[in-house]
């Protein structure tokens, strides 16, 4: 398995599980399964709702000795609510408590978008609060003192704009060491690649596929479908392989994490085995040239009447 080296020389596994849209249900025999196949990383997120059936798998599989907790890679994120120095703990305990561990291997701010913190999805603007109120610096301190007290090995951040990562940086005491941020052939964030490539941070890429199960409210009619791309699929014939499988390969062959979602055990093998494809110097070109700077998680959420957010300052670039 491929793996990408962290500064103090701790190793993650490029490939890992997406849990994102894993249904309580359903996502606990998924990671049960994936842990079988070979799978040794895992990217859960508290506002997921399915962390405490993952613990339950993850202590299964450890206790059946199927992994040992040092083989595995667990990311997760902290929520929207949990913004500010003082509430970072206390949501890391509360995820650790459900994913059954004494550590994460990595913690991320899931969005550089607080909320009030009875607010889990936002139903207007006056549940966000503004980045001048709440300063990514201090939920950072936080960040940081989680780390010192051993509750996650690594920390980071996601879905932050090089501008954030920059702001970051120069007041981080600790530099952010992960951005997961979305990345696929129609949203290639060449910037963002080689700013983190010369910054010495890592890039997880999320919606790898397009995820194209997000509910209703994050889609939109027209959009196009990735996994139908015809570049894609001429590759994927190719090689005798899947869409899917090439566009894994791609991510993986850009040296970034790369986090499939599935909960069905013939395309969580497929997409383990992407890892084994090497795509040559003219189709990671034809892959290059497919770039629309298209996004499918596009946070538009965050952007309702009244809230302190734009797309423009979210991204920091123009809608
Ligand atoms: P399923 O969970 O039924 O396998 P993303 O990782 O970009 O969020 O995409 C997840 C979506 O892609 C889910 O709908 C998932 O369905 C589907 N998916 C996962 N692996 C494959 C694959 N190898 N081929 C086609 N679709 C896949």
């Amino acid at each position: 398995m491929k793996t990408l080296t962290f500064k103090n020389g701790d190793t993650m596994p490029a490939l890992g599980l997406g849990t994102w849209k894993s249904e309580p249900g359903v996502v606990g025999e998924a990671v049960k399964i994936a842990l079988e196949l070979g799978y040794r990383h895992i990217d859960c997120a508290a506002i997921y709702g399915n962390q405490a059936e993952i613990g339950m798998a993850l202590a299964a599989a450890l206790a059946a000795g199927t992994v040992s907790r040092s083989e595995l890679w667990i990311t997760s994120k902290l929520w929207n609510n949990s913004h500010g120095q003082a509430n970072v703990i206390p949501a890391l305990q509360q995820t650790l408590a459900d994913l059954r561990l004494d550590y994460l291997d990595l913690y991320l701010i899931h969005w550089p978008v607080p909320l009030k913190a009875d607010v889990g999805i936002p139903q207007t603007g006056a549940d966000f609060i503004s980045l001048a109120d709440q300063p990514l610096a201090d939920t950072w301190a936080g960040m940081q003192a989680a780390q010192a007290q051993g509750l996650c090995r690594h920390i980071g951040v996601s879905n932050f704009s090089v501008a954030k990562l920059q702001e970051l940086q120069a007041v981080a005491g600790t530099q952010p060491e992960m951005n997961q941020v979305e990345l696929h052939p129609y949203l290639q964030q060449p910037q963002m690649l080689e700013f983190c490539q010369e910054s010495g941070m890592q890039l997880t890429a999320y919606s790898p596929l397009g995820s194209n199960d997000r509910p209703p409210a994050l889609k939109v009619d027209d959009e196009p479908v990735l996994l139908a791309d015809p570049q894609i699929t001429e590759i994927a014939t190719a090689h005798a392989c899947s869409p899917a499988q090439i566009l894994l390969a791609w991510a993986l062959q850009r040296g970034t994490a790369v986090i499939p979602k599935s909960v069905n055990r013939t395309r969580l093998q497929e997409n383990l085995e992407a890892a084994q494809l090497t795509l040559t110097d003219a189709e990671m070109a034809t892959i290059h040239s497919l770039d629309k700077h298209r996004r499918y998680v596009d946070g538009t959420l965050w952007t309702m009447p009244g809230s302190p957010f734009t797309l423009e300052t979210l991204w920091d670039e123009e809608a």
